[in-house]
């Protein structure tokens, strides 16, 4: 299956799913790596790895590509889904409507608590150690037309420690991310998720 990455900012999630595709844990390729911000490490790994860079500043606006446009050049590379990490910016709704039920995104948090506008980065793990909730961890779900809003596909616990700072709290939910994101990619590329009647996606093991 072909992917395309949207990232703003370390990248370390897209960097784990490109060396899955490069091993032989995920069967596709990131064909495209998508960035509202041209210098971030995330678009800097791309290049080094020879992965065509997008930049498109501002998803909302006129500025640089459309987002029609956006959805030609996504088509033209032949993508089958498009996975947010990282992506700070809500996608234009043409891409939504354009890749239903194929467009990713991973929160670091158990939505659909500790999630929406304004709840991103260090934000989501104040909220949570501020919350007195015992567990945080990321969500990886379907995107639709608002923030952290679509129908979950995978989660895992993290436990919060006594004494947790927000940044110890981030690197042990990264840590998880990184383990859950590669095993969802896969199940995708292998075409492992099943819709419940009532819209729940799930994912079903290998056989
Ligand atoms: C991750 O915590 C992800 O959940 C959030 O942004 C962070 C991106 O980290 N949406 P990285 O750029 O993949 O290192």
């Amino acid at each position: 299956k072909k992917l395309a990455v949207f990232v703003s900012g370390g990248g370390s999630n897209f960097k784990k799913i490109h060396q899955g595709c490069s091993g032989d844990s995920i069967k596709g390729d990131v064909v495209l790596l998508v960035t509202n911000k041209k210098d971030c490490g995330g678009a800097e790994y791309a290049r080094s790895n020879g992965i065509p860079v997008l930049v498109f500043p501002k998803a909302q606006s006129d500025d640089g590509l459309s987002p029609k446009e956006l959805v030609d050049v996504i088509r033209k590379y032949g993508v089958d889904f498009v996975l947010l990490a990282g992506y700070l910016k809500l996608i234009p709704v043409e891409l939504v409507q354009a890749f239903p039920k194929r467009i990713l995104n991973i929160h670091p948090a158990l939505l659909p608590a500790f999630g929406g506008k304004g709840l991103y980065g260090m934000r989501v793990h104040r909220a949570v150690l501020a919350s007195g909730a015992r567990y945080s961890g990321p969500t990886i779900h379907f995107v639709d037309e608002e923030y952290d809003t679509g129908r979950i596909l995978a989660q895992s616990a993290v436990r919060v420690i006594v004494n947790d700072t927000p940044e110890d709290l981030a690197k042990r939910v990264l840590h998880e991310e990184h383990k859950l994101y590669v095993e969802v990619v896969a199940a995708i590329c292998e075409d492992r998720i099943k819709w419940r009647e009532d819209g729940v996606p799930l994912i079903q093991s290998r056989e």
